[in-house]
Order: C-alpha cells, then structure tokens, then sequence
C-alpha cells in the first residue's frame, strides 16, 4: 500500500515539473513566438484586419506590461489570453445571412407572377478581406412559362418571297408556340437600312418615294426600322398586319438590322414586353449587316446611344443621326432587357452571324429556307435550344470581389469553374456553388450585386458588406487628453502622434533634445548614433526614410534594399529582403535566391538527373563526365554508359581508390550517398545494375538509383565476388580426363582410318575381280570330270 503511494506522489511531482516546463514553454512561444498578425508590425486596427481572417485587435487603453511592447494584432486567443477583455477586442467575423428564399415554382400556368425560377433571390454577406464565404443557387425553368415573340424582318426586295410565305403563317407559328405555353403574345416589326446614301437610292428623284422605280416595279419607300405590330394575344392581327406589308429595296447588300434588334430591345412600352415573360426576338434576314462604324461612309458618326427613338408612328427617327449599335451595346441591352435574340437568316450568311453569335451571349442561329417556309420550325427549336441552357451572368460584381462557380447540372456530377449547364429539359433543376472571395477593401462600406440565368428576369441579389474597419474607429478622439494632452489623436487603443511627437503616448516630443538619449540610440559605445541613418529622439532611432525604401530596427540597421542582388534584381525577384538578407520564396535557395530547387528540369528522358553524366545545380545541369553537353547532358559521344561512370564514384567513395583519389576530385564529383548491402534488392524500375571487376579481379556488384527528389544512392554490395584459387584434384582430373579423351579420340580416328583404307581396297579388289575377262567357270585349265555329247538325230520322242 505504501509503496503505491510513493509511487504516485512521485510521480504528481513528474507531472507537475512536465505541466510548468509546458506552461513556461507555451507562454515564451507567445512572447516570442510571431505569427502571420504579429510579424507585419501594423500600428492601426485597420491594417490589422486586412493582414489576415484570423487577425484581431485589441482596443483596449491598457494592454500588455508596462515598458513591454506587445502586439495589439494577434491571433484572437492569444489577445484575451493577453489580458485583452472581450469587449475591447476587434474582431469581425464573415457571416453569410440568406435574406429571401422561396421555393422554386413548378409550373407557370400560364401566368408568370408569384413564379421563382432562382433560389435565393437575397443574400447578405459580411466578408472580411481574404476571407471567403459560399453559397449554392438553384435554378429550375419552370413549365408553361408565358412567351413574348416578336418578329423583326427584313424587307429588302430579296425578302419579297418571304413576306409572301409569311403572310400564311401566322396562325400556324401561334399553334406551334402555343403548345410550349398557354400564355404566347406576338409582335412584328420591319427594318431596311439607314435612309441615306449610298444606302438608299437617291437618283432619279422618282427612286425616293419608289425605290424600285428603276426596275419598273412599285414597292414602299425606303426605310430604317419601323415597328409595326404591338405584341398581342391576337394571332389574327399578326396575320393581318404582315398580310399589309410590302417589300422595299435599298442599294447596298447589308442591311441596318442592328439598328432594328437595338430600338426592338429597348423600347420596352412599344414593342409591349411583358416583365414576366420569356421574351424571344426573332431576327429574319438573307443578307450581311451593317456593323458599328459603317456609319461613317454616310458621314453618321455619333455613336449609338442604346435609347429608344421611335417617333408617334413608330418610326426610328434617329436612323440618319446615330451610328449603328456595337455588339457590346447590343449585348449589355439585350441582357438588361432579358431579349433571347434568335437570328433566322439564309444559309449563305449563317457562317457570319455564327461568328456574331459567338460574340454576343445568349443568341442563337438557325438556318432559314429561301421563302422562310421553314420558320416556325426554326423559331421552335431555338426556343427549345434556349430553354435548354442556363447560364449564369454577373451584373455590377465590384472589382475587390473574386468570384468562382461550380456547377451541378444533370446527373449530380460537379464541373468545376463552370457557371453555365446546357442540355436540360423544361423542368430540371440545376445548381450552381459559388465562392466569394474579398481580396482588398473598396472604398463604400457595401455593395450589391446581382446574379441571375441569361434571359431569365429572376435574379439574386446579393449584398456584400466590406469588414474592413474597426468599430473602435467610431470613437477616436482627436487630441486627446490620453496622447500626452493633446499631442496625438487616440483611436482603437493607441496614440497616432501629431507631426514632431513620439512615443507610444506621444509623450516626447523632437524639441525637447537631450544629448543623454543618446545612449540609448547606439548599437555600442562610441559607435554612431542610429548608425547614421537616423535621429535620436527621445532616445528612440527615428530612421530617415531613404528613396529606396525603409529603413527600420532599434538602431536603424536594417533595411529592405540591401540585399544581394543578381542581374540587377533584388533577390533575383525570387523572394524578400530582410534587414540585409534574403528571404527565398519557396522554391529557390542561395543568398540571392537565384538558385532553383527545382531538379524536375534536370530530369533526362531516360529518367536519370543529368542522364547520370553530371550533378543538378539551381535546376541545371552542370556536366561533370568529360565529353558531356546538353540541357541534360544526355549527348555525349564519348561517354561511357552510367555504370562506367559510377564505376568510378564506387571506387573512391566506397573503396577509397581509384582515379578520382588520385587527382582529389571525388567530393567534386560524386555527390552519391552510399549504402552497404548484403544483396542487391529491386528498388525502382529506374535504378540500375551493375558490376565490375576491380584491380583485385573481384567482381563489385553495386546498383544505382535515383529517387524522386534527384539523390543519387548507390547500393554496394559488401562482398566483392574474388575468384578462388584453383582446385588441384579437379584440375588433375580434369587434365587425366583431357588426355584420356584425347586417347579415346585418336584411337578412334585410328579405327576409322583404318576401316575406311579396309573398305577401299575391298573394293578396289572387287573391281579387278569384275574386270578379269575370265570366269572361274570357264578355267581353261579346267577339265570337267564328265563330257557331255550331243546326238544330232535325237529328235525327242
Ligand atoms: C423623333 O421622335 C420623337 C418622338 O416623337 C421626337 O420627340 C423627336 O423630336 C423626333 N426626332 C427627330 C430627329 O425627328
Ligand atoms: C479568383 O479565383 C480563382 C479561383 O479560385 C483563381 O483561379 C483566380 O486566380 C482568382 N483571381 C484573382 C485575381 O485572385
Ligand atoms: C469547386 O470544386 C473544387 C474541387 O471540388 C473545390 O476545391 C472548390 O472550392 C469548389 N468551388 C466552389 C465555388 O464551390
Ligand atoms: C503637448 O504636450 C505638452 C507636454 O506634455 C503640453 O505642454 C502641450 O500643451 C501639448 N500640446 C498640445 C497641442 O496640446
Ligand atoms: C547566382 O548568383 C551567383 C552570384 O552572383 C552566381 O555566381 C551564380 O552563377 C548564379 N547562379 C545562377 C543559376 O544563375
Ligand atoms: C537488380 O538486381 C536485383 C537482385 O538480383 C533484382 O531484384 C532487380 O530486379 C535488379 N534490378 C534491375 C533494374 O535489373
């Protein structure tokens, strides 16, 4: 039992001595320790907020020891744990509020009031600079949503076919629309060009009230733009006012259809455009238009001021006045104005308004036949194709704001930077995440901005406000009792001392000279007051401000422009200087910061740093194999391959011979790290095997790798492979065994010899034998023992 409780008890003291070394060690780390709030020696609340989120500032009058000078910008824990009361501290934080956020509608039914097709329409944002806040719109296209159509055409005397065709198809084009909405109003216009020459004819005098005087024809005076017909339910009055139109002719192939779509878009109470509709302007022409600046062989140079200008007969009269409208005109009126403008025009001219197409947002092309006899069909499936996308658009986004989108179309899969999702059908839900970023401090406390679907009239508002300042700043005194009687304005905690005082309170002031001060302004004795590069006042450096840059630290020795520099940059612009020295951005070391780290560079295409030939020095190789050139010195042919050059690196780093020894270049060159093994193991598909025999006719087996960040290894197989020395009874036999081989064979040979002379002369025997003219059976010598006669009269029987 009592041992137990020694136990314990000593080990309360351990814990006890561990809990102050850690509290000790805590609480030095937070006087000495800088953070990114402390390290940028800000003196105002302000600067103190932009330096980072996660900055605040203390405000109150009394922080930190007396004498001591302890940031009033930290970290917000370190603040109160400072001393700092909570309500003395500055500490604003980003809040995102949503304002207003009705559900997204089903169905327009026709009408298009009480329908939401974004989701919010309101956001509040507090936003501090850095700091990022997100938030998710929806957007559904609802069904049946009401649509306002209106016709604009060409009525050049190419058109006449056309406006024939179109005469018969209104009812259908109201059918057709009718079956996308219950709710379809229709509208017609007509255009032809600037009435001036040399767009109109002017000659004979006849040609002006008859343009087609000169073809013996009749048809209507010239004209710009005239609207004709007021959007309507009435599918009957359409019909019946193209029914009264007649073609014009001008002079010049293009057409003055911008000036047309400009008064269509914006005279809003003419033309009708309901507020709550989809509003699609249909665009005929065969023929090429007039662009901005074409005014000027008419001598029109005042530029386009995107305003209505239709007289009581619904005449554009400022069509001899003002240029025609740029594509950047067109397209900011077209947004405000929610217009999908749709160009129906012949296909020999469909390739340029692509072109144009592509430069105003939200218009789409069709292709139309010669007497437009396929219009409807074109003007339902544009409609479709717009319905078919969504596309966010930004209006009025301040300058100090960094917005990013991700998009969430269909299939629930995220694109990432995309605010726009094509391919939808009426009814799909679509959803857009989006990050707003402050990235500096405008001068207006607030801003709104707007987000909404191109074409769409829904919107999100969103109102940012700019945590930029400090609420203490509201109570700043000017000459304040506190700043040494009213030597210094009092804001947020400290004194912004009037011209000619110092001092935390102000308290000195530059007059009250006393050469004992002095002392305290002198790195050493005897050495110069505020090393020559400042004043002391009040026994504090004030430095001079240099027209380099700033000079600063207790006794003015430091500055940010006494740096190394490199090719006449300061830090070789790779990083910053401090107080005389360098500070690398990451990524580049050395005292100017002109050396790389990067080795990537240095990477040969057979995967080797410096293709093994050389060492990786501030990203370039520097070849050190004799012979060796290029960026990697991969060409060199000379060289040996890497295991000959290593070979080498093997012998002096490991060995401590060889060559390199010899002529004390081996720190020089190998930069190698060698490891001893007792086998070669796989390690890389890159490394290499090799070995070699040294001047002990051992064999070395060493392998060579390089790892991903370029350091060379080279594993060493502890063991050289010696050969043996030779074996005597083997190498008896194997000589007993040599001559006896070479018996046998010389025997054999012999026995081959002689059979094959044995054969020969067998056979030579043979041939005399079958040469010799005579028989054994016929020895003439030879006397049979019986004699055959023959009776010559036998005759058988
Ligand atoms: C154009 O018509 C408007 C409206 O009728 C009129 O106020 C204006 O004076 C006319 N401008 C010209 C140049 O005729
Ligand atoms: C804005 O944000 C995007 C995405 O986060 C980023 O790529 C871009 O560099 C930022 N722009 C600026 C000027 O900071
Ligand atoms: C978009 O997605 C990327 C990666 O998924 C993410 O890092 C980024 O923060 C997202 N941006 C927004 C605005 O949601
Ligand atoms: C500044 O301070 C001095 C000494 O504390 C005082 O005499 C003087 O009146 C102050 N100046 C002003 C403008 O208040
Ligand atoms: C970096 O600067 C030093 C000193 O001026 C110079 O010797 C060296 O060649 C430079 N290195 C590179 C990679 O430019
Ligand atoms: C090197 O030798 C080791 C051991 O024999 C083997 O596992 C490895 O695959 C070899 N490496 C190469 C690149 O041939």
């Amino acid at each position: 039992m009592s041992g137990r409780l020694r136990y314990s008890s000593a080990m309360g003291t351990f814990l006890n001595r561990l809990v102050i070394l850690f509290l000790f060690l805590s609480s030095a780390s937070q006087v000495f320790g800088s953070n990114i709030c402390t390290s940028r020696g800000v003196t105002t609340c302000q600067q103190c907020l932009a330096v980072h989120p996660s900055c605040a500032w203390c405000s109150q009058e009394v922080f930190g020891k007396k004498g001591s000078s302890v940031s009033r910008c930290d970290l917000k824990q370190n603040l109160l744990d400072g001393g700092c009361s909570a309500t003395s501290l500055e500490f604003p934080s980003s809040i995102l509020t949503i304002q207003k956020d009705v559900p997204l509608s089903d169905k327009a039914s026709g009408t298009a009031e009480d329908v939401t097709q974004i989701k919010p329409q309101k956001v509040h944002m507090v936003l501090r600079p850095g700091d990022t806040k997100r938030f998710t719109v929806s957007v559904k296209q609802v069904e049946d949503y009401p649509v306002d159509l209106y016709y604009l055409m060409d009525l050049s005397f190419s058109m006449k076919d056309d406006l024939a065709r179109l005469r018969t198809l209104g009812s259908e084009l109201a059918v057709t629309m009718g079956r996308t909405t219950s709710n379809l109003r229709m509208g017609f216009g007509a255009f032809v060009d600037k009435t001036t020459s040399p767009y109109m004819y002017t000659y004979p005098p006849e040609a002006v009230k008859n343009p087609c005087y000169g073809i013996s024809q009749t048809c209507q005076a010239q004209f710009g733009f005239k609207h004709v017909l007021q959007l309507t339910e009435k599918v009957a009055r359409f019909t019946e006012e193209v029914e009264k139109q007649e073609v014009s002719r001008n002079r010049d192939a293009p057409e003055g259809g911008f000036d047309a779509i400009m008064q269509a878009v914006v005279c809003k109470d003419k033309i009708g455009w309901r507020p709550d509709a989809s509003h699609l302007l249909v665009f005929t022409t065969d023929a090429k238009t007039h662009i901005a600046l074409d005014g000027r062989i008419a001598g029109i140079v005042q530029p386009n001021d995107g305003q209505c200008h239709l007289d009581d007969d619904n005449v554009y009269n400022k069509t001899t006045v003002l240029d025609y409208p740029s594509l950047a005109l067109m397209t900011e009126k077209m947004s405000e104005n929610n217009i999908n403008l749709i160009f129906a025009v012949t296909s020999y001219v469909v390739p340029l308004y692509q072109e144009y197409s592509r430069l105003i947002p939200g218009t789409v092309v069709g292709t139309l036949s010669d007497d437009s006899g396929n219009v409807i069909q074109l003007i339902e499936e544009a409609y479709a194709k717009i319905r078919s996308k969504v596309e966010l658009e930004l209006l009025e986004v301040p300058e100090e704001l960094n917005l990013s989108f991700n998009a969430s179309c269909l299939n629930g899969e995220i694109i990432r930077g995309l605010k726009s999702c094509s391919g939808l059908k009426v009814g799909d839900t679509v959803s857009f995440s989006v990050e707003a970023q402050l990235r500096g401090c405008p001068k207006e406390k607030s801003r709104t901005f707007t987000i909404k679907p191109r074409g769409f009239k829904d919107s999100l508002e969103v109102t940012v406000e700019f945590a930029c300042t400090c609420n203490c700043e509201a109570n700043k005194e000017v000459d304040s009792p506190l700043c040494s009687n009213g030597n210094g304005t009092y804001e947020c905690g400290v004194c912004q001392c009037h011209q000619g005082r110092l001092g935390p309170r102000c308290e000195c002031s530059v007059e009250d000279y006393s050469p004992t001060d002095d002392a305290n302004c002198m790195p050493k004795q005897d050495s110069p007051v505020c090393n020559r590069r400042g004043d002391c006042l009040c026994g504090q450096c004030s430095c001079h401000t240099s027209e380099h840059g700033q000079v600063w630290g207790q006794y003015c020795e430091c500055d940010d422009f006494n740096c190394l520099r490199f090719k006449g940059a300061l830090c070789s612009d790779h990083g910053k200087c401090n107080c005389g020295y360098c500070q690398c951005d990451a990524g580049w070391t050395g005292e100017n910061c002109n050396c790389s780290t990067r080795t990537d560079s240095c990477s040969s295409s057979i995967g080797l740093l410096c293709s093994g030939r050389g060492n990786c020095e501030c990203g370039v190789c520097q070849c050190t194999q004799p012979g060796a050139y290029g960026a990697t010195c991969e060409k060199c042919p000379t060289c040996p391959d890497s295991c000959t050059i290593k070979k080498a690196c093997v012998e002096c780093q490991h060995f401590k011979r060889g060559q390199y020894i010899e002529d004390n270049s081996c720190n020089r060159i190998c930069k190698d790290e060698i490891t001893e093994v007792a086998e070669l193991v796989f390690n890389d598909r890159n490394a290499v095997n090799c070995s070699y025999k040294d001047e002990n006719d051992c064999v070395v087996h060493f392998q060579y790798h390089e790892d991903d960040s370029g350091k060379s290894n080279l594993f060493v197989v502890k063991e050289p492979e010696c050969p043996e020395g030779p074996d005597i009874l083997v190498v008896l036999m194997a000589v007993a065994g040599a001559i006896l081989l070479l018996g046998l064979v010389g025997l054999l040979i012999w026995k081959l010899l002689v059979t094959i002379h044995d054969r020969r002369e067998y056979a030579k025997f043979e041939e005399e034998r079958t040469k010799a003219k005579w028989d054994t059976a016929n020895n003439p010598l030879y006397k049979g023992a019986t004699s055959t006669f023959t009776n010559v009269a036998y005759r058988g029987n």
